[in-house]
């Protein structure tokens, strides 16, 4: 089962450095004009998240909570912003996407992170469906956006499970926020943690723990 853990109130004044910043505010201007072109409006599940409240929710976690390991991934990484922060905290950071122009977007933020004057980013990008072989039977709506993304495995590939992950984070539609705590529930390893942006000042931070 998942527990839920309390976020401090005042997470989102802690400093975030200004490499960091400046990071977050060129990649804001280029999700922009991404979503203003009209090309690439076909995109219509990316939703960029505030990446300033989640890097300050990473950095919180960081030091505040016991970690089973140093594995983080980001499903549905959309332009990989937060793997991105999350190497910079120096997560062995990795990511999935499916959407072919998100991905490509995806290696373009990987390889500019180090252009910002940060170290170079490592993060493991997969083309791919985040969900885990099977983990479509735990949602009780067909409808949701996580279900029936074409793409290869990438635990397969990665030769790692989903428990071999210390932390998830994911920004769910609204609506399949349950769905995506029951694939972590299911597939996670005990102790592992599972973040979700869950929109405007809205993070949310749960344990998997033994029943
Ligand atoms: C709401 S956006 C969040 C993007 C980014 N994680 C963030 O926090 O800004 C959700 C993303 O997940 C991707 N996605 C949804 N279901 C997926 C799946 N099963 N496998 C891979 N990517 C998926 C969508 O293409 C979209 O880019």
């Amino acid at each position: 089962m998942l527990r839920s853990i309390d976020l401090p109130s005042e997470i989102d004044s802690i400093p975030v450095p200004q490499q960091t910043e400046q990071g977050i505010r060129l990649l804001e201007q280029r999700i922009q004009a991404f979503q203003d072109c009209w090309a690439q409006s076909h995109a219509e599940q990316f939703v960029a998240a505030d990446y300033f409240l989640v890097y300050q929710t990473l950095q919180w976690l960081a030091k505040a909570q016991p970690m089973i390991g140093s594995r983080f991934l980001e499903w549905g990484c959309g332009f990989a912003a937060v793997a991105c922060l999350a190497d910079s905290l120096n997560w062995n950071s990795h990511a999935i996407e499916s959407h072919p122009d998100l991905v490509q977007q995806a290696k373009q933020t990987i390889q500019q992170w180090s252009a910002n004057g940060q170290e170079l980013a490592r993060v493991q990008l997969f083309a791919g469906n985040f969900l885990p072989p099977g983990a479509e039977h735990l949602a009780d709506d067909p409808t949701l956006p996580s279900l029936y993304h074409e793409g290869k495995n990438p635990y397969h590939a990665w030769d790692l499970e989903l428990d071999d992950f210390a932390l998830v984070y994911s920004y769910p539609w609204p609506g399949e926020d349950e769905f995506h705590a029951a694939v972590f529930d299911r597939y996670a390893a005990p102790g592992a943690m599972l973040l979700m942006f869950l929109g405007p000042n809205h993070m949310q931070l749960s344990r998997k723990v033994n029943d």
